[in-house]
């Protein structure tokens, strides 16, 4: 299991110190982009994107919470992301967003809301890095999970196992040292973690602790 912190419960007035807070124990920064339409909050952009890039050598993986997510793609390259989350629901031409997501050299992520089947995006299975579930619904930090989305991931896990696909299997979403263990018993490669991580006074050893929760699982 790979945790990968969420800075929307980050203290946005220190964010370079959170970031160094978490930087040695992970590989990814999810970064939530809301556009005050997809979803009702507003949170960042390309431009602070782009300011924090000098700061990390970590991968930012951008989660897309915006109508036309297409208009973003270029401006989110050049602040330095790494991986693309857009939603299904956000765009009627999902396949041509992916395609324009490689094109620029960055990984492609199909994000699902709670509410959404995965039938929706099967002809697409094989051609993304990432699954990203949503366990709540999108929009804010904070959320209790909502259990009966990890069916999905059981789902994911069983038709790449049958067809030989590439995704990794990622949630979003109230995860937490209570939450975790189910969702790696479900199949989870990645968890998003934010208000578990960033709402503490020691936000490395909360990513620890999520990580021995695991562990437990392996044992
Ligand atoms: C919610 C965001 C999440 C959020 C998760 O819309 O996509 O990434 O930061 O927060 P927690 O971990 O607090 O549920
Ligand atoms: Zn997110």
């Amino acid at each position: 299991m790979e945790i990968v912190p969420s800075i929307l419960s980050a203290n946005f007035a220190h964010l370079a110190k959170d970031i160094k807070k978490v930087e040695n124990s992970i590989n990814y920064l999810h970064i939530d982009i809301m556009d005050g339409q997809f979803v009702e909050n507003l949170s960042f952009g390309p431009m602070i994107v782009s300011a924090i890039r000098p700061l990390t050598d970590l991968k930012f993986e951008c989660h897309l919470m915006v109508l036309n997510p297409e208009k973003y793609l270029i401006k989110l390259k050049e602040a330095g992301a790494n991986v693309i989350g857009v939603h299904v629901e956000s765009t009627a031409h999902i396949h041509r967003v992916i395609d324009a997501i490689h094109r620029l050299g960055m990984e492609a992520e199909i994000v699902l809301n709670p509410g959404t089947p995965i039938a929706l995006i099967e002809p697409l299975l094989d051609e993304v890095e990432s699954i990203l579930v949503m366990t709540v619904d999108p929009g804010a930090g904070g959320q209790k999970m909502i259990k009966k989305c990890l069916k999905k991931v059981l789902t994911l896990s069983e038709l790449r196992d049958m067809n030989d696909y590439n995704y990794r299997i990622e949630i979003d979403g109230g995860v937490n040292k209570d939450t975790i263990q189910n969702a790696q018993s479900m199949g989870v490669d990645r968890a998003v973690a934010g208000s578990y991580v960033f709402k503490s006074d020691n936000p490395s050893e909360r990513i620890a602790t999520l990580m021995k929760e695991c562990q437990k699982d392996e044992s």
